[in-house]
């Protein structure tokens, strides 16, 4: 070694994120340390695909020692635990990519979490997130990784403690594995456990019995290797032979999550593609469901060898799901760029979405409260669906379940909603809004309520642009009970106190003109309202454009320039509006204030600010003092 590698061997950091995940493992409260071996494992097979994949277009990397494999060997004089693997090996910069910061995505959101969490919660977290690799420093205080690249003639050595820094130098080739990673495991004082081979096959039969390269175990230095799984895939199986277990350990290992899966969808497609699908819908929420890629985890395959994860399988709403596709009539000999091209791939693309969203259908009808569950976690996702899947829109309207006036705890589907539909109403009605408390709270909603009208609470961002699409369900349009007028007059109140909006008398007309005069350029219109019963004042937003939520929203994410003015509506039989409608033209002030304060109500009932916080406490305090001490007296 010359003196140039020396210096470069010396400890570099690691990155920001790894040191904090690495404080994370070596004063883990995880007590679930079993899973640093499915990870070391889950790489070594992952190492061994990525060869084989390799290997279609350069036979000649695998030399004369074609059969994939995963060797763990157990030194426990040594205190010494080794996995090693004959894949694609990694050359200096890979180790320090790979090993030194973290690709992964939703390690960001993860940790986030985790610096917000404690005890019980945090080492639910951790077990929920796949560490990966760092995961070895649970149980070991030292790890040093040796890698031969496939087809190198150049070994190297990754050596960390875990403490914040790691090292990379080169290696003797006689020390190193032939071709692959061997990653050896200093194994802590109070972590002996996993120098026993006991310890070790249960581990193995439990976590990694089903990963598609088999595994043998060496029991002592100089013993002769014994298979410990055979590396069979598993969704080559008949459903019948695979078990609940079995699939939550190959869900578990492929997934990268450590929940139960909440659906699982495993089929063969025969006919005209023929290709077998093994979809898992996780039963938790994976961290990287909200990155901004919205990428897929479907995993390619073809013929059993794994081609890539980046085929985007389903659209991006199923994004959630977990799990692979493998095809039989794709050719083996084609790049992963021209696979993406090709019209097969499309098909099958097009079956698996079908294929996934049926059997929610059927849980959803046969197990509504397993779908429920699914829902409460990715129907917010799946929504997504509703704009970006023209074909597909009415199955997810179908399959979506709501919040409502009637039912805020429960969740209703659509099919429900029309059902209770009331007399001569013609839209499905819905109230968007940050969180469902706060929109019961609405004023708006008087109204519908004194007709039993259901309204939709809609709490999701995404929920103010799906409805404003233009989209019906069994023939009724989404209609914003905060937008235009709200047409209640035809439906009959429940609680038959008949009062048309029509018969507003002519002092309240004044003094809505009053108002509106007032208010000026503030707002579009001023106008009696009958969607309020109880309340004095609220916002509503212009017949044509989009309603208030989502013009906020728009706003807020600096789409729009400014939001539209507002048209106040006026309740004509509230007690405080016919009062102040008689005041006389002596109380000019009086009444001037008032037109502002009733503005600034319904701007605060909507989680706005009043338009101008020092006018406004200047006009609370005025009339605030004429209450106490009434003008003249
Ligand atoms: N046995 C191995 N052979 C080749 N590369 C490996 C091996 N183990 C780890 N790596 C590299 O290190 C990276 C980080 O591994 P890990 O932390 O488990 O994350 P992930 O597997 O999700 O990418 C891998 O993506 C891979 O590039
Ligand atoms: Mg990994």
């Amino acid at each position: 070694m010359n003196v140039a590698e020396e210096s470069r061997a010396e400890g570099r950091p690691f990155e920001a994120d790894v040191a904090k995940l690495l404080h994370l493992m070596v004063h883990s409260v995880y007590s679930d340390k079993d899973v640093f071996l499915r990870e070391l494992i889950s790489n070594a097979a992952d190492a061994c695909e990525r060869l084989r994949y390799e290997a279609l277009a350069t036979p000649s990397l695998l030399e004369d020692d074609p059969n994939p494999r995963i060797v763990i060997s157990i030194d426990a004089d040594q205190r010494r635990l080794t996995i090693e693997d004959n894949g694609i090996g990694m050359n200096r910069d890979e180790m320090i990519e790979g090993l030194g910061t973290i690709a992964r995505s939703g390690t960001k959101a993860f940790l986030d979490r985790i610096e917000a969490s404690q005890g019980a919660e945090r080492a639910t977290l951790i077990g929920q997130f796949g560490v990966g690799f760092y995961s070895a420093f649970m149980v070991a205080d030292r790890v040093d990784v040796l890698s031969r690249p496939a087809g190198s003639g150049e070994a190297w050595l990754w050596s960390s403690d875990g403490q914040g820094t790691f090292s990379v130098s080169p290696a003797d080739l006689a020390d190193a594995p032939r071709r692959g990673t061997r990653v050896i495991l200093h194994i802590k004082e109070d972590s002996k456990t996993y120098t026993e081979r006991f310890t070790l096959e249960r581990i193995v039969r439990e976590q990694s019995g089903h990963v598609p390269v088999p595994i043998s175990i060496v029991e002592k230095p100089g013993a002769a290797p014994a298979e410990i799984a055979d590396g069979a895939a598993l969704w080559t199986k008949a459903k019948a032979d695979i078990g609940t277990a079995d699939y939550t350990d190959f869900y578990r290992s492929i997934a990268g999550q450590f929940d139960e899966p909440a659906l699982i969808v495993h089929f063969r497609a025969e006919g005209r593609h023929e290709y077998t699908g093994l979809i898992f819908i996780p039963g938790s929420r994976p961290f990287d469901l909200f990155d901004a890629d919205r990428k897929g985890r479907i995993k390619l395959y073809v013929k059993r060898v794994f081609i890539t994860g980046e085929a985007e399988m389903l659209p991006r709403y199923l994004r959630f799901a977990r799990g692979l596709v493998d095809s039989a009539d794709l050719p083996l000999n084609i790049s992963r760029e021209m696979i993406q091209e090709s019209p097969l791939l499309g098909a099958i693309k097009k079956g698996l979405a079908s294929r996934v969203i049926g059997e929610l259908e059927k849980l959803a009808e046969k197990e509504p409260e397993a779908y429920a569950k699914i829902w409460e976690n990715f129907g917010s996702v799946l929504k997504e669906g509703i704009y970006e899947d023209l074909e597909r829109r009415d199955a997810l309207l179908a399959l979506s379940r709501f919040k409502t006036t009637s039912s805020a705890v429960a969740w209703r589907s659509l099919k429900e909603y029309v059902v209770g539909l009331k007399e001569n109403q013609t839209a499905i009605y819905y109230l968007a809004g940050d969180d469902v408390e706060r929109l019961q709270a609405s004023p708006h909603l008087e109204g519908f309520r004194a007709r039993g009208v259901e309204v939709l609470l809609l709490t999701d961002p995404v929920d103010s642009f799906w409805v404003t699409l233009g989209a019906s369900f069994d023939g009724k349009p989404f209609k914003s009970v905060t937008q235009g007028a709200a047409d209640l007059t035809l439906i009959p109140r429940s609680d038959a106190k008949q009062t048309p909006a029509a018969a507003v008398d002519a002092e309240v007309n004044d003094f809505l003109a009053f108002i509106k005069a007032t208010l000026g350029e503030e707002v579009e219109d001023v106008r009696a309202s009958d969607r309020l019963t109880d309340s004095a004042v609220c916002l509503v937003a212009p017949e044509s454009g989009p309603d208030r939520q989502l013009e906020k929203l728009l706003a807020g994410a600096g789409r729009l320039a400014s939001i539209s003015k507002p048209i106040l509506e006026v309740n004509p039989r509230h007690e405080l509006v016919t009062a102040l409608a008689r005041l006389g033209e002596g109380e000019r002030a009086l009444k001037e204030d008032a037109a502002h304060l009733l503005f600034d109500e319904a701007r605060v009932l909507e989680g706005e600010r009043p338009a101008n916080p020092r006018a406004f406490s200047d006009r609370l305090a005025r009339v605030l003092r004429r209450s106490v001490s009434p003008a003249g007296s």
